[in-house]
């Protein structure tokens, strides 16, 4: 998996610069609009004035005719401005040119309005049209005629582009500037931030207390979170040195007897002697060879419970038992135990196999070394409405009620003088656990003896 770093500054200024990119935009867009329409209002105003004033100078003649002596001030008004032209025409009664370009474009007639204006081509040039539509009167009659007056729209173009430019440059330079705070803002704020990281990296290792930083409560949330965490750690830490601390103390003990029995062996004067230590050191072996047993199947455990997530098999539980009571056959013949098993049919459960013939063997163990001489066990799987229970009872002394609560922790023992550690009902109760069943205590038949019970989810 690839981890991409990002900067939260740089998001924050990206998201800052695409947002007014968009706003200043549409701003601009709006500024344009808005500046067009003012140089059109300016210069129509001119260019109907300038319409207005030929339109002064119109007369009728003796013979009826219209006629019109341009002031050339009235064009003049209008040529003032940058590079622009100057074009008019005027126009008697329908049909009838008077004066100025023939080609000019006119505009038709609008009712109720003696000016209008339109936008052009004239000679392959933008140009703005302003056409006024007036009568000479004789004294008798009146004389309609029109006024067209147009000019080319260089200046008022150029009018718009520096309203945009100059609104532009503003909004740029807004824009700078709030990408400048932003950028002071964020580094003031990632301060905190930085502080905890420096205090964090400052801690020796097994420091695990609560970091006690003052953070902006967008932050809180995650020290909590880190905090409860540390918490956790410690107390899985705690356990860790306590686990290791009993664990080497259970293996010195059988290694001290082995020292000491060989010692006494290499010391005996007669081989019997020698023998017998050699026989206790044997036992001693034995016994640390089982006590690195159970420490290595929790280990085992312990990685199964990260692997769960992953998914464990179906497996059918009778015959899984089965075959393990089976082996334990001689080991309970030499104790003079009878073990048996009943359960008929098949009954399915998510489980690692070698984790639930782990948890078998040491149920199984515990009542050969524990129910005595005689004793009966049996090994029985039955199934419930969803679920499937492993039982294992036995007939022997059973664990006093008082003690049962004690025994399910690790290292703890009924006070017997059989060899072990002390791990293998708590074992028991893990690998249960780990596939969401549980474990009880019970008495068993007629009140003797003991019975475990295991209950698995069926799967
Ligand atoms: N079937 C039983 N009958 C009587 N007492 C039992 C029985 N099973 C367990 N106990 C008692 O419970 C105690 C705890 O058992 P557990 O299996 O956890 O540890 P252990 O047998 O002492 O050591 P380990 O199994 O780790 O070698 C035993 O020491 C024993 O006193
Ligand atoms: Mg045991």
């Amino acid at each position: 998996m690839r981890t991409v770093v990002y900067s939260l500054r740089r998001r924050l200024l990206g998201w800052l610069l695409i947002s007014t990119a968009v706003i200043g935009v549409v701003a601009l867009m709006d500024t344009y609009r808005e500046a067009v329409k003012t140089a059109n209002v300016v210069s129509d105003r001119v260019l109907a004035g300038s319409a207005l004033a030929i339109a002064e100078r119109v007369v009728v003649a003796e013979d009826g005719t219209l006629q019109v002596d341009i002031p050339y001030v009235a064009l003049e008004m209008l040529t003032s401005a940058a590079q622009d032209r100057v074009f008019y025409r005027v126009d008697g009664p329908p049909g009838q040119f008077i004066t100025g370009y023939q080609t000019l474009p006119s505009l038709p007639e609008v009712a109720g309005q003696s000016t209008s204006f339109a936008d052009a081509v004239f000679r392959g040039e933008p140009i703005r049209l302003a056409v006024l539509r007036r009568s000479a009167s004789t004294g008798v009659n009146s004389v309609p005629f029109v006024v067209t007056v147009a000019e080319t729209t260089i200046a008022r173009r150029q009018l718009t582009q520096t309203i945009l430019l100059h609104s532009a440059l503003r909004l740029g330079l807004m824009i700078a500037g709030a990408a400048l705070i932003v950028w002071v803002a964020v580094t003031f704020s990632l301060r905190p931030l930085y502080r905890l990281g420096d205090a964090i990296a400052e801690r020796s290792p097994d420091d695990l207390h609560p970091i006690g930083e003052r953070v902006p409560s967008e932050v809180q949330g995650l020290v909590d979170t880190v905090n409860s965490f540390m918490v956790r750690l410690q107390s899985a830490l705690d356990a860790l040195r306590h686990f290791t601390g009993n664990a080497s103390h259970q293996l010195r003990t059988p290694l001290a007897i082995i020292r000491t029995q060989l010692a006494l062996a290499r010391r005996a004067a007669t081989v019997d002697d020698a023998r017998a230590a050699a026989s206790k050191a044997d036992e001693a072996v034995a016994n640390a060879e089982r006590i690195l047993a159970q420490l290595l199947l929790m280990a085992k455990i312990d990685a199964a419970a990260q692997e769960e997530a992953r998914g464990s098999e179906r497996i059918e539980l009778a015959r899984l038992a089965r075959s393990v009571t089976a082996e334990q056959v001689p080991a309970a013949g030499e104790v003079d135990i009878d073990l048996g098993f009943a359960g008929e049919g098949e009954y399915w459960i998510r489980a690692e196999p070698l984790l639930v013939a782990e948890l078998l063997k040491n149920l199984v163990g515990n009542a050969l070394l524990y129910a005595g001489r005689g004793a009966e066990v049996t090994v029985r799987v039955s199934g419930l409405e969803d679920e499937v229970a492993l039982e294992v009872e036995d007939n022997g002394p059973g664990i006093r009620p008082e003690l049962r609560e004690a025994v399910l922790k690790r290292f703890r023992r009924g006070g017997n003088e059989a060899p072990g550690t002390g791990l293998g009902l708590p074992i028991v109760e893990e690998i249960a656990a780990l596939y969401g069943g549980t474990m009880r205590l019970e008495d068993g038949e007629a009140g003797r003896g003991l019975r475990v019970v295991v209950t698995f989810p069926a799967g």
